[in-house]
């Protein structure tokens, strides 16, 4: 029993005490790291500050051996630490001891709704970048999915700001937690790969600040990133690697930055104007280093009074920053590799993100106790995901394929039968004609597989995509499920009821045929290493799952706004983002589109009620915070997660205003029959909107309307609140 005077004095004090300390001992480091930088950056000469601020092999840049400073070493990417390259060349340096854990993509980490799960992704992608001695890992990757066709929408996380903020903040303080800079990229407005060197994005400064900017400021705010990556593309008119507003006005004098910006790879176009406007390091692929711009002649422009020294400092102090923070840290981990725990937190997320859209035949979970036989279709079932996609593409230690995951589980009891279905014949370099060559139904494969199903209890389709057809560097076609895969559903439903159709992916597809049909579907990811294990534990039902879309599936291309718009691939190398703020379910619920499937959707083995839906006050002054509860009951009779989401609507605004936003959300795990409060918390100032004439963010006074959600567009409660 807490006596109240120790409640009410001592512990107060204490925690006073140890946050004063704590807080002075910080300053203190920060201090001696000064004094520390500063007095390197006196020793070293011109020369040698100028080599820090390029690339001296494709992914490193130079230290300074006499004074003891390493190279900065980095690697990519977002879905684990890629195999090892020759230092000059892309091919592979054929190393054994570079085989990695291949992680779930990033919108898969997004279909979670779990921050925690993509804490848990950065710790263990930063403890196996520190055992291949990598100081930087290019990554996490969270451009808005503003167009359904991007190819690296697989690689990023969201449509939504918010949602894509708070797993930019937890994946950057996972990697860094191992004393790995993380390095936030593509700062920033890279949401398509057509012309992706060239594109100019005209963005209005509401749009930008509001959606495009959020993740970004969030990641180095909140997440504290000591690095980031500036796009290949223009930002109303100016290239990101050399953008003054992006770079030097808003990321280091607005929100703060210390650490370094590095080019995306042979993004750099200037050396006086990016030195100028805030690029600290050029990266590249080629050399010879010393004619890149930020060698010889950045010196040559510092040496002429183009550039000031001081300029160079500055980018320089970064860097070492940047070190004293990771290589040079105090107990800077050596980290490992492929562990049972990296193995756990692969499984964990890949569960987690599986997205049950329909099941209304309740086909599952699959009853294995009357189901004796399953046909196993479609390449999907056994084709590997971790190579591909250019620096996301990881050499995997191991990977649990579909078909190798059921037949773990259930290979004992119930006959397995395997037709491939349909041939994923993709490569990025076809030209058109192949491409549209591939998407025709192979009728022998599908004959194949119609004989197979006919002969069994059930049957999964595994559909979908993989990582040649979704990549960097090229922006699909169209949403239509490839390689013939639709007459493959057909037929194969055709003749056997009890089908469950699984869509691999990493972006919105056209699933309305299935859809229409009543089939039973699933939607999983680029799932990583044990991907296959846990999807077949979803669909035994040892996992309810528990994902939610992180962006819109549209009924119809036309329907999303960069088509609506026709504002995509661009005119004359301009995409001009006319939808503004209206970008995902923001477009789609304020223009009343009604989408294949909503942002936030997803389905359990179980129901929840929601009931007892309240704020903690009516009325709210600007700097208070708001706290919305409810009470979360499983009706069903399976335990499972729920994630609850917050979406904030202003009654007669005077500005255009989405029909709705997301400012909230919270997964919680409820057992059958049990009951549990959910309580969120938000700021009043975050309900402000960017006001673009007097730049500054606003609080409009008045009516709000504040609901509750399994998804966007199923919102179970409805309260108001008042801002003055
Ligand atoms: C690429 C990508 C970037 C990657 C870099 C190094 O072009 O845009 O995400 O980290 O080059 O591979």
């Amino acid at each position: 029993m807490i006596t109240n005077k120790l409640k009410n004095y001592v512990l107060p004090c204490a925690i006073a005490l140890f946050s004063f300390t704590s807080v002075h001992a910080q300053n203190k480091a920060t201090a001696a790291t000064e004094g520390k930088i500063n007095q390197i950056i006196k020793k070293m000469t011109l020369a040698e500050k100028i080599a820090m601020l390029h690339g001296n092999a494709l992914f490193s840049s130079e230290g300074v051996k006499r004074l003891g400073i390493p190279e900065l070493t980095c690697d990519d990417g977002p879905l684990g630490v890629r195999e090892e390259v020759l230092r000059f060349d892309w091919k592979s340096a054929k190393w054994t001891t570079d085989s990695a854990t291949f992680f779930p993509n990033g919108s898969a980490i997004a279909a979670t709704w779990n921050p925690a799960l993509a804490n848990k992704f950065g710790v263990a992608m930063g403890e196996e970048a520190n055992a291949r001695k990598k100081i930087v890992m290019l990554a996490p990757a969270f451009n808005i999915c503003r167009m359904p066709l991007c190819g690296r929408t697989y690689e990023y996380y969201s449509e939504d700001p918010f949602l894509n903020a708070q797993l930019a903040i937890q994946s950057v303080k996972g990697i860094q937690s191992q004393h790995v800079a993380a390095c936030v990229k593509h700062f920033a407005v890279n949401n398509q790969e057509t012309q992706r060197n060239s594109i100019n994005a005209v963005v209005d400064q509401r749009a930008l600040r509001e959606i495009y900017l959020p993740a970004f400021k969030a990641s180095i705010q909140q997440g504290g990133a000591y690095t980031i990556m500036s796009a290949y593309n223009k930002v109303n008119g100016y290239w990101c690697s050399e953008n003054d507003f992006l770079l030097n006005k808003i990321l280091k004098q607005e929100w703060g930055f210390k650490g370094a910006v590095m080019s995306d790879w042979g993004g750099t176009h200037t050396s006086v104007n990016a030195a100028k406007a805030g690029l600290d390091i050029e990266m590249g692929s080629s050399g010879p280093y010393d004619e890149w711009y930020f060698a010889n002649p950045l010196l040559a422009a510092v040496k002429a009074g183009k550039v000031s020294e001081n300029v160079i400092n500055d980018k320089v102090h970064r860097i070492l920053w940047v070190m004293f923070h990771t290589s040079m840290s105090a107990n800077h981990p050596a980290g490992k590799m492929n562990t049972p725990a990296h193995s756990k937190t692969v499984y964990d997320i890949a569960s987690e993100s599986i997205v049950l859209l329909k099941n209304e035949k309740h086909l599952l979970p699959l009853n294995t106790t009357s189901i004796k036989s399953i046909a196993v279709i479609g390449d999907n079932a056994t084709h590997k995901f971790s190579l591909g996609g250019f620096g996301a593409g990881v050499k995997a230690r191991y990977e649990v394929t579909a078909l190798a995951g059921l037949k773990s589980r259930l290979g004992n009891s119930v006959d397995i039968q395997f037709a491939q279905g349909y041939k994923p014949d993709y490569q990025t370099t076809y030209t058109d004609q192949q491409k549209e060559d591939a998407n025709k139904p192979n009728q022998a494969l599908i004959d194949q597989a119609v004989a197979t199903a006919k002969g069994t209890d059930a049957a999964i389709l595994f559909v979908g995509s993989n990582r040649d057809y979704e990549s960097e560097g090229q922006d699909r076609k169209s949403l239509i499920l490839p390689f013939g895969e639709q007459q493959l559903i057909n037929a194969v439903t055709a003749v056997n009821p009890n089908t469950i159709v699984v869509v691999i992916g990493g972006a919105p597809y056209d699933l309305n045929e299935i859809k229409k049909a009543n089939h039973t579907i699933v939607f999983s990811w680029f799932n990583g290493s044990e991907g296959g294990n846990a999807l077949a534990d979803v669909l035994i039902g040892k996992v309810n799952p528990s994902g939610k879309l992180p962006f819109t599936f549209p009924a119809s291309l036309g329907d999303s706004p960069a088509f609506a718009l026709n504002t995509y691939p661009g005119e004359n190398g301009t995409a001009n983002y006319k939808e503004g703020i209206l970008v995902g379910y923001r477009w789609f619920d304020t223009k009343k589109i009604d989408p294949l499937y909503c942002f936030g959707y997803g389905l359990s083995y179980t129901d929840f009620a929601y009931s007892g839906f309240s704020t903690n006050k009516k009325v709210y002054n600007k700097s208070e915070e708001i706290t919305a509860r409810l009470k979360l009951k499983n009706i069903g009779k399976y335990a499972g997660k729920e994630t609850v989401q917050l979406y904030i609507s202003k009654v007669n605004s005077a500005v255009l205003k989405p029909e709705k936003e997301l400012k909230a959300f919270k997964k919680i795990w409820v057992e059958a029959g049990k009951e549990a409060v959910v309580s969120m918390a938000l700021n009043v100032k975050d309900l402000a909107y960017y006001n673009d004439k007097t730049d500054k963010w606003v609080v409009e006074p008045g009516q709000y309307k504040i609901m509750a959600g399994s998804s966007s567009r199923d919102i179970r409660a409805v309260g108001s609140i008042n801002v003055q």
